[in-house]
């Protein structure tokens, strides 16, 4: 069942390690591989091994018995556990390229990096890719990757801004000619809304709700302000009464969500407006031309752009792709030799 990608094409990949998400794009094939970034590990007489990795380990999040662990490797665009981070890293490249392809020459991978990222986990990264029988490995900051897959002039000298807000993190970065000239990245993204929701429907109904049922009502029906119909979107969320101890389902209007997540979308807001700070006068003058283009899968949460435009008084716009740009970014620069000797560090 893994090993279907590895017959045809280049086994060259491209990969977003992302906190929420993990991608592999090879070329001539697009994204191969979007399955999220978590892994299960079971502990058996004494020892730890892979339970499941991706899509069939977050369907047990919360609902596996003492022995087994669910566990997102880089919780906040760092890696808090290297040993499964490795794991997760080798599971996903050779899925994408089968045991043919890492029998053969190894391929060649370019692996996005947090911009946070300290050289401890870059090291790590590398070794784990290696390990997975890479070839050659090329690491690449990931506000560069997704400023090049949403189109951006990168190589131009124009001043470009991403905002990338992940699940783990917000990145944010200023590119002219290929150099990345601000970058930052903060610990708010899609959890942390998550959690500010989980937060919010405990203090207010008293109800204990899972991980996987606040990032439901926030794709449902999240926004980052409140619009005229606010009190009359409604969501559904269950699970179990705080007082009583018994299973229970509230109702949820839209003007309470954007309540919940007030602190971690002032919190990007924030971010935002300090990189705009930091930016060079000639840089800023054109972002403030050009706006900001936003990507990750939390610039899906509704208004968030318009939040962000209100704030910075600049106009902003979404990615065509959100949610698999800094893929296909990073898979351009997998394409093209020139943009990888120059964007990348070996
Ligand atoms: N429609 C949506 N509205 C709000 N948040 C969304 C939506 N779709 C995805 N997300 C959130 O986006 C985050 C994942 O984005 P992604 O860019 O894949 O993160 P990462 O790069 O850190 O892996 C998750 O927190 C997820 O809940
Ligand atoms: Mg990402």
């Amino acid at each position: 069942m893994l090993f279907r990608f590895g017959s045809i094409g280049s086994r060259d990949i491209a990969i977003d390690l992302g906190t929420a998400n993990t991608l592999v794009y090879v070329p001539g094939q697009g994204v191969v591989i979007d399955e999220p970034s978590v892994v299960a590990i079971e502990t058996a007489g004494g020892s730890r091994h892979v339970r499941a990795v991706g899509s069939e380990a977050k369907v047990l999040i919360g609902k596996t018995p003492e022995h087994i662990q669910t566990c997102r490797p880089l919780t906040d665009g760092v890696i808090n556990n290297l040993e499964i981070a490795e794991e997760m890293i080798k599971h996903f490249i050779q899925k994408a390229i089968g045991v043919q392809g890492m029998l053969s020459r190894g391929p060649e991978v370019v692996i996005c990096v947090p911009s946070g990222a300290t050289s401890v986990e870059r090291r790590a990264i590398r070794a784990a890719a290696f390990n997975a029988g890479g070839r050659e490995v090329w690491l690449i900051e990931e506000p560069m990757a997704a400023a090049i897959g949403a189109g951006l002039p990168v190589a131009e000298p124009i001043g470009s801004m991403v905002v990338d807000i992940g699940g783990g993190t917000t990145e944010v970065g200023i590119i002219s000619m290929k150099c990345l000239t601000y970058g930052t990245s903060a610990r708010v993204g899609g959890h942390k809304m998550d959690e500010a929701i989980t937060a919010y429907v405990r203090r207010k109904y008293n109800l204990q709700i899972g991980e996987g049922t606040a990032e439901r009502i926030k794709v449902e029906i999240g926004s980052a302000v409140v619009t005229p119909e606010s009190h009359l979107i409604v969501g559904h969320a269950s699970g179990q009464d705080v007082a009583k101890g018994v299973p229970h389902e509230i109702s949820v209007s839209q003007a309470e969500i954007v309540e919940a997540l007030r602190e971690p979308i002032s919190q990007i807001v924030q971010i935002v407006e300090s990189a705009l700070e930091h930016a060079k006068p000639e840089i800023a003058a054109d972002v403030i031309d050009r706006g900001i283009t936003m990507t990750g899968g939390g610039s899906l949460l509704r208004n968030i752009d318009k939040v962000i435009a209100d704030e910075t008084g600049l106009p902003v716009r979404l990615a065509e792709a959100p949610l698999i740009c800094v893929a296909l970014g990073a898979g351009r620069v997998l394409e093209d030799p020139a943009y990888r000797e120059s964007l990348c560090t070996a």
